[in-house]
């Protein structure tokens, strides 16, 4: 089946399943960020097993279904929980719920993540906008004969995180009274985490946080002309940046519980008033 006709049939499901819903922002919620679903008003859930098309999230964290409702004041897609390259999925599994959005008709997403940060004064907890990536990975989703459907064969990634966007997150923050940092996502593949040597090299590449996704997902919406925007959840400082600790997953799990509630205000007053008139 061509990907076109696999997002067809995405989207026919969901429109079946939610009629007279017309989504306009799209949400991507990461590891241990999902309560931020619970602020969704006049919610429909669908899960993914009920998607044709739609991978089966392995993160026991990530919910694994689409709630479309409204946020702020708008009807809005929110995805709990996404597949990522490290379980095995292809890649194009891996972007077909973005790009399902993107066909539903939402114009704006804002994908979420859970990051390590490399910098040492901006610790589990905090949120960050992702300012530009770097791709450390060698994986692309667009790799393999170009969907001219969808968008070109090569593109701009010049402005890949919207700036309009992040001056509107940045001024949502503010209003918030929420530390949002901001800076570069680094894009590993995973899913073991870095060595300390790989952390330092990273840094000098210039990246400020390092994570397992949302990399993929930017390229393929850049490609269909999506306007994206990008928030990570700091779970911990980076490998090797607090001696004699080691990572694991439960940090993951317990720091974005408690940042849900900071995403949830900053997105809910982000989407308040909202129009997409760019
Ligand atoms: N590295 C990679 N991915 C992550 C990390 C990390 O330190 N923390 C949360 N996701």
């Amino acid at each position: 089946m061509s990907e076109i006709h696999a997002l067809d049939a995405a989207v026919a499901a969901i429109r079946a399943a939610s009629p007279g819903v017309a989504p306009q922002v799209g949400v991507v919620l990461g590891s241990g960020l999902g309560g931020v679903a619970d602020a969704v008003a006049d919610a429909v859930d669908i899960p993914y097993g009920e998607i044709p098309g739609f991978p089966k999230p392995g993160v026991a964290s990530h919910a694994g279904r689409l709630r479309l409702g409204t946020l702020g004041s708008v009807p809005v897609a929110v995805l709990q929980g996404r597949a990522h390259a490290y379980e095995g999925h292809r890649m194009a599994d891996v972007v077909r719920p973005v790009r399902t959005l993107a066909r539903l008709g939402c114009t704006v997403i804002i994908l979420t993540n859970a990051a390590g940060s490399l910098r040492t004064e901006v610790g589990p907890g905090r949120l960050m906008l992702i300012t530009d990536h770097i791709n450390g990975t060698g994986l692309n989703p667009l790799v393999g004969p170009n969907e001219p459907a969808l968008g070109q064969r090569f593109f701009d990634m010049s402005a890949a995180y919207d700036p309009e966007l992040r001056d509107r997150l940045a001024a949502a923050a503010a209003a918030e009274r929420i530390d949002l940092a901001e800076g570069i996502y680094h894009w590993v593949i995973g899913p073991s985490f870095e060595t300390p040597a790989e952390i330092r090299a990273f840094r000098t590449l210039g990246a400020d946080a390092v994570g397992m996704s949302t990399v993929p997902e930017t390229i393929a919406l850049r490609h269909m002309g999506v306007r994206v925007a990008a928030i990570s959840g700091i779970t911990n400082l980076a490998a090797g940046m607090v001696a004699g600790s080691a990572l694991d997953h439960t940090e993951t799990m317990t720091q974005g519980s408690a940042m849900a509630g900071d995403l949830t205000r900053l997105l809910t007053r982000f989407l308040t008033g909202w129009t997409d008139d760019a």
